[in-house]
């Protein structure tokens, strides 16, 4: 990570939690840029007793969290909540993400479905005219993922993207389990000409617990740079149509 990256990442988190209000039930993103919006959240409302319950979208950033005098409670517990802010690997214009690079996205997209509203965090790197630079994350049961990895292959050229195999991914010699138990395949597509309809078909595929692609999740998303400013981004409605 280099250090404009850093800065970008933390101008945006900062500008994130200024949009936070006193008694909000939030959801905390997973990543580097969820994790300095975490800590500065914390002291925020350490200093100014924001009495703040958050829903964390994985163990480790449940950890931190409680760690900065964060309050959690489960999403189970929460119901609906008021904000979620979290990181990306890629944001298109139409505020299309790729994540999962953390291994989070499906507790990550459960609570940003939970969410009145999704706020994106992120380095101005993040921003792409066209989603699938980044490897896309799909996240598989583990009972029969070869077979698993041979379908998502096939709907990948039936979808007109290049032929690729899937990469699964490995964390200290073994293969990377989910904070849910799941295994992750990692596809390099380089770029995806439909977004929308892969996204709604990946999870028919047997074996598919649900892909990384985030559609119509975000509704704004503040991109830092390198010298500190942010953009914001906020959803186009008649995009969504
Ligand atoms: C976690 O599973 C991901 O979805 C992260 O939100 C994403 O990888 C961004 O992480 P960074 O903030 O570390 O770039």
């Amino acid at each position: 990570m280099t250090n404009a990256a850093d800065k970008g990442k933390k101008a945006a988190a900062e500008q994130a939690v200024a949009l936070v209000e006193p008694g909000m039930r939030l959801g905390l993103g997973t990543g580097s840029t969820a994790e300095i919006f975490v800590k500065l959240l914390g002291a925020r409302a350490k200093r100014e007793k924001l009495e703040l319950v958050c829903a964390p979208t994985s163990i480790r950033t449940g950890e931190l969290a409680e760690s900065v005098g964060l309050k959690l409670a489960t999403l189970n517990e929460l119901g609906w909540l008021d904000l979620t802010v979290d990181g990306a690997d890629e944001i298109d214009p139409e505020l299309r993400l790729i994540k999962g690079g953390g291994g989070a996205l499906l507790v990550e997209k459960i609570v940003a479905a939970a969410s009145n509203e999704m706020v994106v965090i992120a380095d101005s790197s993040k921003k792409v005219e066209r989603l699938g630079a980044f490897p896309l994350p799909i996240e598989v049961v583990k009972f029969g993922w070869r077979n698993t990895a041979a379908l998502i292959e096939q709907t990948f050229e039936e979808f007109g993207c290049r032929p690729v195999e899937g990469q699964l991914r490995m964390a200290r010699g073994a293969p990377f389990l989910t904070d849910e138990g799941h295994y992750i395949l990692d596809y390099p597509l380089e770029s995806i000409p439909d977004p929308d309809e892969l996204a709604i078909f990946l999870p028919t595929i047997p074996g598919v617990v649900d892909s990384g692609l985030f559609i119509d999740y975000a509704t704004r998303a503040l991109i830092g740079a390198p010298d500190g400013s942010v953009e914001l981004l906020v959803l186009d409605e008649e995009d969504e149509d």
